[in-house]
């Protein structure tokens, strides 16, 4: 079988193609940051326009590298939502009529199951169950994922997206979107016990997030303090920290009250190396199994749409609606388009 995968949810036109047996064959990466960056951030409109001129070369691109015919797919899977609704019919268009045109099934994929099996790209086999932290722009979840298209959701950020709290605070520190790869950069140079700031609901029972009172709590000491380029590491290292803290201590709890010997986490905050590696230690002192999808798999990229959509196929759900359906709002634990 040989699935082509299009993500075009946001600022990043993805393609892939997975192979049964040989997993990713090719793929292809481009990313809208420079057309937003003058803007500190996602112009929907823009972002539409970008994806129309830049998939179906893409798709091109992708076979040319695998030395395949379009004529050789088995399926293509689309990222149908959640997302930017003009960017998300860009894909969805074109990957149904595509499809439609091959007389191939077309699959419609939640974006955010994507992420939840990309850290499986890598071991062919998806390990149930398993909890997960899903943490990029949009979400902040915390789930523990019965099986495939299984997901319960133990928690959520009430407010701001652990992502979105990277971004932001990035942005009133001065730095350049997308603001998170950018505050962590910064921490590296951050010192220990200079700002100390809130680790918001860490104490509480639930497995929910709260993480927009962080951003306010950066701004505030930001403005009292001289402002200085020291100062801003200073506070993007306490930012991180606090993030984490609040991250990790809600992942110990849910592995310790469910039980769950399997933990996922994945998203664009993944690629955070202070959490990468707190949670590995987490993780190691509770003997449970982490899986962190590597770099390329924890932003948005095609790989684990087109992945995801194997999974699906090989469940047997395929779609053979031809309406060209996308939800820019969708729930993991209710997956029916
Ligand atoms: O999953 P993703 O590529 O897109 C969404 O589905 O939202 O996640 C993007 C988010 C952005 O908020 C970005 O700032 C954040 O992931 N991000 C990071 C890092 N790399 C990406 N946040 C913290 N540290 C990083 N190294
Ligand atoms: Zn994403």
């Amino acid at each position: 079988m040989l699935i082509l995968g299009i993500e075009t949810s946001c600022d990043e036109t993805g393609i892939a193609l997975y192979h049964s047996e040989q997993g990713i064959v090719a793929q292809q990466l481009y990313s809208q940051i420079k057309i937003h960056q003058e803007y500190g951030g996602v112009v929907p409109e823009l972002a539409s326009r970008d994806h129309i001129r830049k998939t179906m070369p893409l798709i091109q691109k992708v076979l040319k590298q695998a030395n395949y015919q379009l004529h050789d797919l088995t399926a293509i899977a689309y990222t149908a939502g959640p997302g930017l609704i003009g960017a998300l019919l860009i894909g969805a268009s074109i990957g149904r009529s595509l499809a439609y045109a091959l007389k191939i099934p077309a699959i419609p994929i939640h974006h955010m199951e994507g992420h939840l099996v990309a850290p499986f790209l890598e071991y062919k086999t998806v390990h149930y169950p398993h909890l997960a932290l899903l943490v990029s722009g949009g979400h902040s979840l915390l789930i523990l994922a019965k099986a495939f298209s299984e997901y319960e959701i133990l928690g959520r950020s009430i407010d701001d997206a652990a992502g979105e709290a990277f971004d932001k605070t990035a942005k009133l520190l001065g730095l350049d979107y997308p603001g998170g790869p950018q505050l962590a950069k910064l921490a590296t140079t951050g010192r220990a016990g200079v700002f100390q700031l809130p680790r918001p609901m860490i104490h509480r029972q639930d497995y929910d997030f709260s993480f927009s009172g962080l951003k306010t709590a950066v701004l505030h000491a930001y403005q009292q303090s001289d402002q200085s380029a020291q100062t801003k590491a200073d506070l993007a290292y306490e930012f991180q920290q606090a993030i984490t803290d609040v991250l990790v201590a809600k992942a110990k709890r849910a592995i310790m009250n469910t039980g769950c010997k399997q933990f996922v986490i994945s998203g664009g905050v993944s690629a955070n190396q202070v959490l990468r590696s707190r949670m590995q230690q987490q993780c190691d002192e509770l003997q449970c199994q982490l899986y962190l999808p590597s770099l390329e798999y924890c932003t948005d990229n095609g790989a684990m749409i087109a992945y995801c959509g194997f999974l699906r196929l090989q469940q047997g759900s395929s779609s053979s609606d031809l309406a060209i359906q996308v939800k820019p709002r969708w729930p993991l634990n209710d997956l029916k388009l």
